[in-house]
């Protein structure tokens, strides 16, 4: 008799929430094909939380991994024996993870040595450097070696995995699904006409350049070379407002706040819900980031883009022309950010690029692929 395909989706940080909610949503609505179970490891704590909140989606399992400053393998191997005995307790059918953070991979290695098969979200990214973004690039190798079905956001995504040998037939092109969660978000945002507590100190009436950063490869003199590229334009427009929403890694806070704390037009905020942020970029002039998602998600709200980052495994954007590598390197980036303060022309150009990263049905597209591919699987005796 057919019964539901048992689906375990495992995810730790926040964007891995942010990008897989949707699709926990859209499997919840096919009871009859999908029996769904969360667990997150708790990779991250606040910045998860703040994500399930979101789309309140609430977990079965949560094994609330993260101590203060982890290190990758204390953090690996904590995670691998939790994810191991949730795998035990729930024995689902498959295991779906999502990117390329130390939970992703686990807990594609703890299904693996119970031969249970992986699904891949996001798959296929690769900058080609080993140690960049690190450990990330190789986090995702690792994954593509052990998925069973590989979930690509774009074409190029694709065509990376089909040149390693992976077969044409176990990988889907849907888009990403982080555009799914911008798109319900900003929906109920303006449907509801949020004003958001934690915006209300942002100074609206000026430009604001939103800046993200939280890159393993940035910390040290990274992370320092883009903040004192942004106390020097800060320094010099006093009509511009730096809003920066910290990312809690005790490597980040530490010198963001000695170079950018006393800056009065620069704003240091704790991470913001989700929401939020979205409205904040939103009333952006212009995004600094290093993030995946964000670089992700500006195209759909026409925002100019500076990576600062050596290399990127999202280049869709930077060929769309709505984002640019900077780098970390003070002076490059304080003159990329004055030609976009001071440049019509350049900022016009960036800000009417299209999005090449998703239509909002990246979800759907997965929970057929899905579907079709668990055929038979379903088919067991009472
Ligand atoms: C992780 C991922 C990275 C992803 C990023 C998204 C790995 C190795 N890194 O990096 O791929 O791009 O998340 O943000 O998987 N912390 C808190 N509260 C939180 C979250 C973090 O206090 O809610 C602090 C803790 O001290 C923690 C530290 O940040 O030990 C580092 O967290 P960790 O998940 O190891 O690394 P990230 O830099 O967040
Ligand atoms: N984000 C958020 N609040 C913040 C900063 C970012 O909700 O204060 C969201 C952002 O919209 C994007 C995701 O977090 O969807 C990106 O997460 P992060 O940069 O931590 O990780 P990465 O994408 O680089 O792995």
């Amino acid at each position: 008799m057919k019964r539901p395909v048992e689906v375990m989706i495992v995810f730790g940080t926040r964007p891995e929430a942010i990008k897989l909610c949707p699709l926990v949503l859209a499997l919840s609505e096919r009871p009859e094909d999908f029996r769904t179970t969360v667990c997150v490891t708790g990779q991250h704590r606040e910045m998860l939380d703040q994500v399930l909140d979101v789309f309140d989606v609430e977990p079965e399992e949560d094994l609330d991994v993260m101590t203060e400053g982890q290190s990758l393998d204390g953090l690996t191997a904590r995670a691998l024996a939790r994810t191991s005995e949730a795998l035990d307790r729930h024995q689902p059918d498959w295991v779906i993870v999502q990117g390329d953070t130390t939970t992703s991979f686990v807990a594609a290695l703890a299904a693996f040595y119970k031969k249970i098969p992986v699904a891949h979200v996001e798959a296929g990214l690769r900058t080609h450097q080993r140690y960049s973004p690190f450990p990330e690039e190789m986090n995702r190798r690792l994954i593509s070696s052990i998925a069973h079905l590989h979930f690509a956001a774009t074409p190029r995504a694709r065509d990376n995995l089909v040149a390693e040998g992976i077969r044409d037939s176990d990988v889907f092109t849907t888009g990403n699904t982080v555009i799914d969660a911008l798109l319900w978000v900003r929906a109920r945002i303006r449907e509801e006409n949020r004003r958001f507590p934690e915006l209300e100190g942002i100074d609206f009436t000026k430009r604001i350049v939103l800046v993200t950063g939280h890159r393993r490869e940035n910390f040290g003199g990274g992370i320092t070379g883009i903040c004192e590229a942004l106390k020097r334009v800060a320094d010099r427009n006093p009509s511009v407002e730096i809003v920066y929403p910290v990312h809690r890694n005790p490597n980040v806070v530490a010198p963001v706040h000695r170079v950018l704390g006393d800056v009065p037009n620069v704003k240091l905020l704790p991470p913001l819900p989700y929401q939020a942020f979205i409205q904040l970029m939103d009333r952006s002039y212009c995004i600094v980031t290093d993030s995946g998602g964000i670089q992700e998600e500006a195209p759909s709200l026409n925002k100019p883009l500076l990576v600062t980052r050596e290399s990127t495994e999202r280049q869709e954007g930077v060929d769309a022309g709505t984002a640019v590598l900077v780098g970390t390197d003070a002076s490059r980036i304080e003159a990329e950010l004055d030609s976009l303060l001071d440049d019509d022309d350049r900022y016009a150009s960036f800000a009417s690029a299209s999005n090449p990263y998703g239509d909002g049905n990246a979800s759907r597209r997965i929970v057929d692929a899905l579907l079709d591919s668990s055929s038979g699987k379903a088919e067991r005796p009472e």
